[in-house]
């Protein structure tokens, strides 16, 4: 197939671009910088702030992967709060406008969303039927998916990927972590009873892919199955590292170092691959353990290919 996708350029989308190559798709990897040089993509030029991507950026895509976002984890000023917010809503908009436009229109689109979407949720075990939370996470994830689900008017399947924290040692945030686990004062952060739902990158790039290959709509959990405890996670990436964890970081100090965005970090959602289980999805990395430990022995630090 060939898939036009945004945010190429980003943690996910290097790792995606790389699998969908190497399964015999041809891609165009949309990016406001310039062109893109990857091997074996074709590359196009599309800002968002300009307006919707003109046809020949769209043309001939069996399916379109979008998911550019400006990075949520940094501090929400009000200026980073309204990039955060107009970088979703209004380039998914823009991107539907120029799906409109296209006289062959693609049969899928698959859009980016994130596990944000169930807000704080305590112990709750929650699949793609439970209903969306509160706050500002949840709130920019339902008019971010209803964005995207603009584009089923145009006879398009739309598929919503609510995305985990996503492991990759080469950034993210797990890539973010490992420093200061190396250095022996990574710890758990508050009480370390929020869940923490995770996928590992390779899992994640192929959810994508077998959602793109089977033309499958609807909202996917993009998780694995065994999601854990902040604590838990903290002691198996200690473990993993051989560092004992040790440190917590208490709410008020993650508080004064990240502002508002520090609930992200202490808000918890035990997320379930309930339709990825249900079509038959087969996670490489179900366990915790086994994904650190192929993830840094592939290398942390190495940039994610
Ligand atoms: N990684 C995770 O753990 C995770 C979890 C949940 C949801 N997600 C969502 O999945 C999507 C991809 O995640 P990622 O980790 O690959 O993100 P990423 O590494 O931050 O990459 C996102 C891409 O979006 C584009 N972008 C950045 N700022 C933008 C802005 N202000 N306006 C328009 N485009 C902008 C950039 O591409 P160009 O500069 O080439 O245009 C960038 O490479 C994001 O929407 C993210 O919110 C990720």
């Amino acid at each position: 197939m060939h898939v036009a996708i945004t945010g190429a350029s980003g943690l996910i989308g290097r790792r995606l671009v790389e699998t969908l190559l190497a399964h015999g798709h041809s891609v165009n990897l949309l990016s406001r910088k310039g062109s893109l040089e990857r091997a074996g993509a074709q590359s196009s030029i599309w800002n968002p702030e300009d307006g919707p991507p003109s046809a020949g950026k769209l043309s001939g895509a069996d399916a379109v992967i979008h998911l550019a976002g400006e990075p949520v984890a940094q501090r929400w000023t009000a200026t980073a709060k309204r990039r955060i917010h107009d970088s979703r809503i209004v380039g998914t908009r823009r991107l539907v406008e120029g799906l409109a436009g296209l006289e062959r229109r693609p049969a899928i689109l698959i859009a980016a969303s994130a596990i944000g979407y169930y807000g704080s949720r305590g112990d709750e075990i929650l699949d793609e039927s439970a209903r969306p939370g509160g706050g500002y996470l949840a709130e920019l994830c339902v008019e971010w998916e209803r964005e995207a689900a603009a584009a089923e008017k145009l006879g398009i399947r739309v598929a919503r990927i609510r995305i985990g924290v996503v492991l990759d040692a080469g950034g993210g945030a797990l890539g973010r972590m490992l420093p200061a686990f190396r250095w022996g004062v990574g710890g758990r952060l508050g009480d370390g009873k929020q869940w923490l739902s995770w996928i590992h990158i390779a899992d994640l790039a192929e959810l994508f892919r077998h959602v793109l290959e089977n033309s499958l709509g609807g909202a996917w959990n993009g998780v694995a199955p065994n999601p854990v405890t902040n604590a838990e996670f903290t002691r198996v990436l200690g473990r993993a590292l051989r560092r004992p964890a040790m440190l917590p970081v208490p709410a008020v100090v993650l508080r004064l170092l990240f502002g508002e965005m520090s609930e992200m970090l202490m808000a918890g959602q035990r997320v379930v691959p309930g339709a990825a289980e249900a079509a038959g999805f087969r996670f490489l990395y179900p366990e915790l353990a086994p994904a650190l430990s192929d993830l840094l022995d592939r290398g942390a630090g190495c940039p994610a290919s």
